[in-house]
């Protein structure tokens, strides 16, 4: 049997930290040789917020650079820029006519935008599903890899595939599935004391970031005056610490830490400058990727056109089977 075809997108902002790399990458990587994947960076999407020519260009070559050298692989995946593909905005074009502009207006994610950048309710905004649904349909996606903000737009895709498949009475969409990793899916928490790592400054500790950079992060992170009772309960900003420290380091060095808690011993700056030399361990490597692929124009390109190739022949094939059904016809 054919395998089932996994898609997911990556918005070109902002650099890769580790909670995008324990929460998403690191599952792709797994999931490029169970399935077959294609994974793209969606640079139609980041328009929304008018980029300069400079930024737009820039942001592709990061992200892609970033995913390669942590381990995105284009002989194993399909790897590709959004933009390279003429028929994902045809197939939008086409699933924009049974969109609905009510359904458009009534989705999170849109009043969200709304709400949060009045000046900039462009009617890409409005049609941000139908762009998204256009990158999942044209491979014919089974299953797509994407956090809980994005579900109601997985949600809207399968409500396209399912009226396309009615109206013109075929089965030809699959219903695309979000793909959930269970227990495998790991949330990383932020340095600041609450919630997860974001982009925000200070919160997170980016793949790129230089040795001291790490080090400056993880020693400025969120603790407390240290526990005064025996087994004291953790507060939240410890409690990541530790989280954290057992997801990047060896459970005897976070076991360490956690009796010193316990019987009161701990120095948080011991446990910081373990934690960043931990952290440090596995981003250097891949900080040193980076570089080398950032500077290696001829690679990006060659990476960049060879999926490009791939994706338009799986592209081109749906496109052409959808203007079928939809009745062009050549004389
Ligand atoms: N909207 C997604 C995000 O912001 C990126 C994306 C674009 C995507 N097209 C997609 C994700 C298709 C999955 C499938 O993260």
């Amino acid at each position: 049997m054919a395998k089932e075809i996994v898609l997911s997108g990556i918005r070109s902002t902002g650099n890769l930290h580790l909670g995008n790399y324990y929460g998403a990458v690191r599952n792709f990587l797994k999931m490029q040789k169970d399935y077959e994947c294609f994974f793209f960076i969606a640079d139609f999407h980041s328009l929304t917020t008018h980029p300069t020519p400079k930024d737009q260009h820039e942001n592709v070559k990061s992200v892609l650079s970033e995913y390669l050298a942590a381990g995105l692989d284009p002989e194993l995946c399909t790897l590709y820029i959004q933009s390279d593909i003429p028929e994902i905005p045809e197939l939008y074009l086409l699933l924009n006519m049974i969109a609905y502009v009510g359904e458009l207006e009534r989705t999170t994610t849109f009043k969200d935008k709304v709400r949060n950048q009045p000046d900039n309710v462009n009617a890409g905004l409005l049609t941000y599903p139908v762009l998204m649904a256009a990158d999942i349909l044209i491979h014919r996606s089974h299953k797509v890899p994407v956090g809980k903000d994005q579900q109601p737009h997985l949600e809207i895709t399968r409500k396209f595939a399912q009226r396309f498949n009615t109206m013109y009475q075929t089965e030809f969409f699959p219903l695309p599935e979000p793909f959930n990793f269970g227990k495998d899916l790991v949330k990383v928490p932020g340095l600041d004391g609450s919630g997860k790592m974001g982009k925000s400054e200070g919160n997170g500790v980016f793949l790129v970031d230089s040795a001291e950079e790490v080090k400056k992060k993880v020693m400025r992170a969120v603790t407390d005056a240290g526990p005064t009772q025996k087994n004291q309960e953790m507060a939240e900003p410890i409690r990541n610490l530790f989280y954290l420290m057992e997801i990047v380091s060896d459970p005897d060095t976070s076991n360490f830490f956690r009796e010193k808690y316990n019987n009161c011993e701990i120095r948080y700056g011991d446990m910081k400058k373990q934690l960043a030399e931990d952290i440090i361990k596995i981003t250097s490597p891949i900080r040193e990727r980076i570089l080398d692929i950032q500077k290696d124009n001829d690679y990006l390109k060659k990476v960049a056109s060879i999926g490009a190739e791939k994706a338009r022949a799986s592209a081109s094939k749906t496109l052409a089977e959808v203007r079928k059904i939809i009745g062009f016809r050549s004389f």
